[in-house]
């Protein structure tokens, strides 16, 4: 019997067998500075190159492309960095509030540092950013960098990428595409982005590993000082057992699509009984393309940390707002763009991994059920 279904995938997910089986091994035999000469750092090392191949392969980029760092923000702080560095400065750096507070916060900073302008796309009700007013601005002004997700880390909805690229193109511009979320997910639709983003915990592996993956020629900038480790890009003493954790987590990423592509009728059933318990109860972004595996729903009368918790005492594990800032709930900056604040409350994620299963769906489906008929 189901005692708990874990449906907060894009939160983080459980590292998988493999994973903690290949960092067991890294952690009796891997456990050498990488940067020593002798054979203890060379089997760290060894590590430590394997994962930079396992990310480039998945990304389709050159290993010499990889720089591995200690997350995903770390690696969209590092990609701001290089971008804004090497904007002219007075142009102006474009992206929207639908974006990871590690790009949207880090852009409001690197914009004042390097004298840029920051515009903030409008959104659409449908949940992406206005590639209209994009062109607009793009034949107004000067574009030092865009960045824009691959799929938003709330609703799922995809980001219209390949319009957005065509734009950079005729202006001529750098982009970021933050594609934590959607790595080993979804068929990549990034490859002509600058600068990319895995993060191994969003894909089975490890905390306390990410990549920033570059277009060749992208221009980088130094954020930290330190040793020559990751070209002196990113300086620290590299782990080998988080590197060979990293490793087969991007291995498997490989072909994770066609195990999240099932989701989507998962995702169908559990809106569809949501929809059965709540009356009013809204789908965000349910008309625009969504990745398979996410669902974020507003629900009449009720606050989402309330909701959060309602559902966890119910065996079920779910978020509201952003999941990734330290465990608040506070109201979502993204979901409040699309629907306001009053909407926005209410709102709840569910997402969904390659292991759920339709007894877990039901599962939460009960619990929703129960929670909701309390009031
Ligand atoms: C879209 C997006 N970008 C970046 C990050 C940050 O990744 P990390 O948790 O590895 O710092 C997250 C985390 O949830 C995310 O959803």
């Amino acid at each position: 019997m189901i005692k708990r279904a874990y449906l907060d995938w894009n939160a983080t997910t459980p590292p998988h067998p493999e994973v903690l089986a290949a960092m067991a091994a890294a952690a009796a035999d891997g456990w050498g500075n990488p940067a020593s000469l002798h054979a203890d750092g060379r089997a760290a090392r060894r590590y430590v190159e394997d994962a930079r191949k396992a990310v480039a392969q998945l990304l389709g980029a050159d290993p010499r492309d990889v720089i591995l760092t200690g997350s995903g923000t770390e690696a969209n702080n590092l990609a701001l960095a290089s971008l804004a560095a090497a904007a002219k400065a007075g142009s102006t750096l474009v992206t929207s509030v639908l974006e990871h507070p590690s790009v949207l916060a880090t852009a409001r900073r690197v914009a004042a540092l390097h004298a840029l302008k920051l515009e903030l796309l409008p959104i659409e009700s449908s949940g992406i950013i206005s590639t209209e007013a994009l062109h607009k601005l793009s034949k107004e002004q000067t574009i030092g960098g865009i960045c824009v997700q691959a799929v938003n880390h709330e609703t799922g909805v995809l980001q219209p990428l390949e319009r957005v690229l065509e734009i950079a193109r005729e202006a001529n511009c750098r982009v970021l595409c933050d594609t934590v979320q959607a790595v080993g997910r979804l068929p990549d639709l990034w490859l002509e982005a600058d600068y990319r983003v895995v993060a191994a915990h969003k894909i089975r592996g490890p905390k306390g590993i990410g990549a920033l993956v570059t277009r060749p020629g992208a221009p980088m900038a130094r954020v930290l000082e330190g040793g020559a480790q990751e070209r002196g890009l990113r300086p620290g003493t590299q782990d080998g057992m988080l590197a060979a954790g990293f490793s087969v987590a991007a291995t498997r990423a490989i072909d994770g699509s066609n195990r999240y592509a099932r989701l989507s009728v998962l995702r169908d059933r559990l809106e569809a009984g949501l929809r059965d318990t709540t009356q009013g109860l809204v789908i965000v972004g349910e008309t625009s393309s969504r990745a398979p595996h996410v669902s974020s729903v507003l629900v009449p009368r009720w606050a989402s940390p309330e909701l959060v918790a309602a559902l966890d005492l119910e065996g079920v594990s779910v978020s509201g707002g952003s999941a990734c800032s330290a465990g608040t709930v506070s109201l979502s900056p993204v979901i409040t763009a699309i629907v306001g604040e009053e909407q926005a409350r209410g709102a709840v994620r569910f997402s969904l991994g390659e292991e759920t299963t339709e007894a877990e769906i039901d599962f939460a489906i009960s619990a929703f059920e129960r929670v909701i008929s309390r009031v």
